[in-house]
């Protein structure tokens, strides 16, 4: 079976990092692989810390076919990747196309396969936000009406798809990143030199991170979100803030700091390893991010997230996780409640850390 993995963005190096360690392995025990797998990067995260270094720590595949994409508006990002990617698609011609996620690399692999009639997969198919100025929920709510295979990392996906009609070809697998996160959480543990680099100690410091286009593009939520850093760093611990690439130029261009001598720490992006070693012995987690909230939830840390609504509705359930709107007062309400919640942890939520098994066999037989 010839699959067409697309990735492109930080998130999606981590879940296909998985699933291609899967497919290589032959299933059919004739002793060479059955699958051959190409890997096009889109390029739309290129920075070392945003690409690379997840290729190096988790061992993907170099990509077969980096198509240099680059940054821009959705509408020519996209349309640029839709371009490339069908070039690719009439010269490797193959059974199916991989998509990962709700970037716009995850719509445009989907766009460019489903209109040349080859079979779009899409992993972590189902999640929704019901907030529609979200570019990512436009993204995953195209890609998953044009799949024929759908991996729904939970229950609430599953229903969420049966509510748009879309019940063939849906299976529940659980979540790639907890696959990942159980994996390499050991070796983070000994690899992973991040807490010294930083003079930091297990416990003693809070971790967060911000990027989403709600946040980042809006100063007055960017500007209230780091206030309440700060408010929450005279509380005894630093907060580490590992900064993506569009925050940082966003605080930039609207003039945003952290004032001199408070106890926020902005750093650079960090690889995987570091990222969960970080989350792992943080005393609380603060973010945005949607693979960051299940992190903090498999290492058992309460996390606020800066947003009116999550796609992983169980984390909130689970008293693990906790919604909140960006000014400096409720931020830090928040934090107050995180700080004494009791979670109530349940494994099987997001699987057993088999799910890329699942899907690499759900798609050798559909095939
Ligand atoms: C994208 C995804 C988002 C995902 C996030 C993961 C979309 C619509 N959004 O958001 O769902 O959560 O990736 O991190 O696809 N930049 C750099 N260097 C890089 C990459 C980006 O400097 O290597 C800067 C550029 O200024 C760029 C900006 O970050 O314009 C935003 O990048 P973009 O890929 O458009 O969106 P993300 O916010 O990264
Ligand atoms: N991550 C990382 N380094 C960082 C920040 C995040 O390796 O500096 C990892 C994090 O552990 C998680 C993934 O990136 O596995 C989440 O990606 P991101 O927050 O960019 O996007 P989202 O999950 O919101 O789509």
């Amino acid at each position: 079976m010839k699959i067409v993995t697309i990735i492109g963005a930080r998130p999606q190096f981590i879940k296909a990092a998985m699933v291609s360690r899967e497919l290589v392995k032959c299933k059919k025990g004739a002793g060479a692989p059955c699958n051959q797998e190409i890997v096009v990067h889109t390029g739309q995260h290129y920075d070392y810390n945003m690409s690379k270094v997840f290729f190096e720590e988790l061992a993907i595949p170099e990509p077969d076919h980096h198509l240099g994409v680059g940054s821009g508006s959705h509408g020519h990002m996209t349309g640029q990747m839709i371009a490339k990617i069908e070039d690719v698609l009439f010269d490797e011609k193959p059974d199916l196309v991989l998509v990962y996620g709700d970037t716009n690399s995850t719509l445009a692999g989907a766009i460019a396969a489903s209109k040349l009639h080859i079979p779009v997969a899409h992993v972590e198919a189902g999640l929704r936000s019901f907030n529609r100025r979200m570019p990512e929920e436009i993204n995953r709510v195209l890609t998953d009406h044009v799949s024929k295979l759908l991996f729904a990392p939970t229950g609430t996906a599953i229903t969420n798809l049966a509510r748009e009609g879309i019940t063939d070809g849906v299976i529940q697998t659980g979540d790639v990143m907890l696959d990942a996160f159980m994996h390499f959480k050991t070796k983070a543990a000994i690899d992973s030199q991040i807490l010294d680099t930083l003079g930091i100690t297990a416990g003693s410091y809070y971790l967060a991170t911000v990027h989403r286009q709600e946040n980042t593009d809006d100063p007055h939520r960017l500007a209230g979100i780091f206030s309440a850093f700060e408010e929450i760093s005279n509380n005894g611990h630093p907060v580490i803030v590992p900064l993506h690439p569009r925050t940082r130029k966003s605080l930039q261009q609207n003039d945003i700091s952290v004032a001199q001598g408070s106890n926020v720490r902005l750093v650079e992006a960090v690889g995987y390893l570091d990222m969960i070693q970080l989350e792992a012995n943080a005393t609380l987690i603060c973010t945005d991010s949607g693979g960051v909230q299940k992190e903090a939830y498999f290492a058992n840390v309460p996390c606020i997230t800066l947003r009116d609504e999550t796609e992983w509705v169980e984390t909130v359930d689970a008293g693990a996780n906790f919604l909140t709107d960006t000014d400096k007062q409720s931020i830090f309400n928040a934090f107050k409640q995180a700080s004494c919640t009791s979670i109530k942890l349940d494994p099987a939520l997001y699987g057993n850390g088999h799910a890329a098994e699942i899907i690499v066999d759900s798609l050798t037989e559909s095939l």
